[in-house]
């Protein structure tokens, strides 16, 4: 008999191992993609490292995600900025990515504590979708010691005075 590409493909369907190969590369990368996507908004990296995230209520596209941001975050370490996380992923492999962040410490306010606790499987996912994102947008500003003040816009961490003898 011959089969033409219908049937071969219809023939081909109705065999759960035929297919099976084949999806699974497919779905297993879509799945992934789909997961660094959740982590991204739900561990809150939006919120710091992609421009006008929390001012807007989340209201950011996606191909302008993490791509750092230039508001200052101001206290007693000095001033700190978020990162371009397309730029940093970039120069690390995955594997690499896992290691550092498994040991991750920064400034505040940085939840490196977080980062420290995710696990394998979501380092990856994650790392995968932050090199998904095409366009790799420029370098966030370097960080600033106490005792220089930063270009606005910048949020400030004011304490209360501290108490003699404490
Ligand atoms: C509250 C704001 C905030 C949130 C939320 C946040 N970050 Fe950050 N992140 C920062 C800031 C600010 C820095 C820079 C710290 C410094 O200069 O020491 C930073 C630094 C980093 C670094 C270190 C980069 C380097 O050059 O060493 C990585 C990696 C990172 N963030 C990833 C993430 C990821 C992934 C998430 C989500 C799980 C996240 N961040 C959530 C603010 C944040």
């Amino acid at each position: 008999m011959r089969m033409n590409a219908i049937t071969v493909a219809a023939g081909c369907a109705a065999v759960a191992a035929c297919i099976g190969v084949g999806s699974a590369v497919a779905a297993g990368t879509d799945s992934q993609l789909e997961r660094g996507r959740y982590i991204a908004m739900i561990g809150g990296c939006n919120d710091c490292h992609t421009a006008n995230f929390f001012q807007s209520g989340g209201q950011v596209p996606e191909n302008e995600w993490l791509k750092g941001d230039s508001l200052g975050w101001r206290g007693p370490w000095g001033t700190t900025f978020a990162p371009n996380l397309r730029l940093y992923m970039q120069k690390l492999s995955e594997d690499d990515w896992v290691k550092t962040a498994r040991t991750l410490k920064t400034r505040p306010p940085m939840p490196w504590w977080a980062l420290n606790a995710m696990s394998e499987a979501d380092l990856r996912a994650l790392h995968r979708f932050v090199r998904s994102l095409k366009e790799p947008g420029s370098s966030a500003p370097a960080y600033l010691p106490p005792d220089k003040a930063p270009a606005p816009p910048y949020m400030q961490l004011v304490l209360p005075p501290s108490k003699p003898g404490k």
